[in-house]
């Protein structure tokens, strides 16, 4: 899978959500998460992020390694909704997220 990591909070472009072919990126109220078993690994997303948020597990900086799970535990009340576009906006986040300090004035 692919994981959404630290620069995304905060931030939040979006521009991930408009490549991926099956809407597994889901938004939640400070980052976005990538759903681990609806990912088919395209790529697509990675190339798209402006600030490089966007990593394949295996090549995901050490600094960050906490993001994978935070990734797959985001979805473990939410299970398999089969497209974000289902879910809308997540009013809450992953507690790795939601413990960080403001990222952007
Ligand atoms: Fe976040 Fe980058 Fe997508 S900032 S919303 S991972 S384009
Ligand atoms: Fe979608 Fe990116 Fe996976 S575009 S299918 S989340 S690699």
């Amino acid at each position: 899978t692919y994981v959404v990591a630290l620069p995304c909070v905060d931030v939040k472009d979006r521009a991930c959500v408009d490549e991926c072919p099956v809407d597994c990126i889901y938004e939640g109220e400070r980052s976005l998460y990538i759903h681990p078993d609806e990912c088919v690994d395209c790529g697509a997303c990675e190339p798209v992020c402006p600030v490089e948020a966007i990593y394949y597990e295996d090549d995901l900086p050490e600094a960050w390694a906490d993001y994978y799970r935070a990734n797959v535990d985001f979805f473990v009340e939410l299970g398999s909704p089969g497209g974000a576009a289902k879910t809308g906006v997540l009013t809450f986040d992953h507690p790795v997220i939601a413990g960080l300090s403001r990222q952007v004035a």
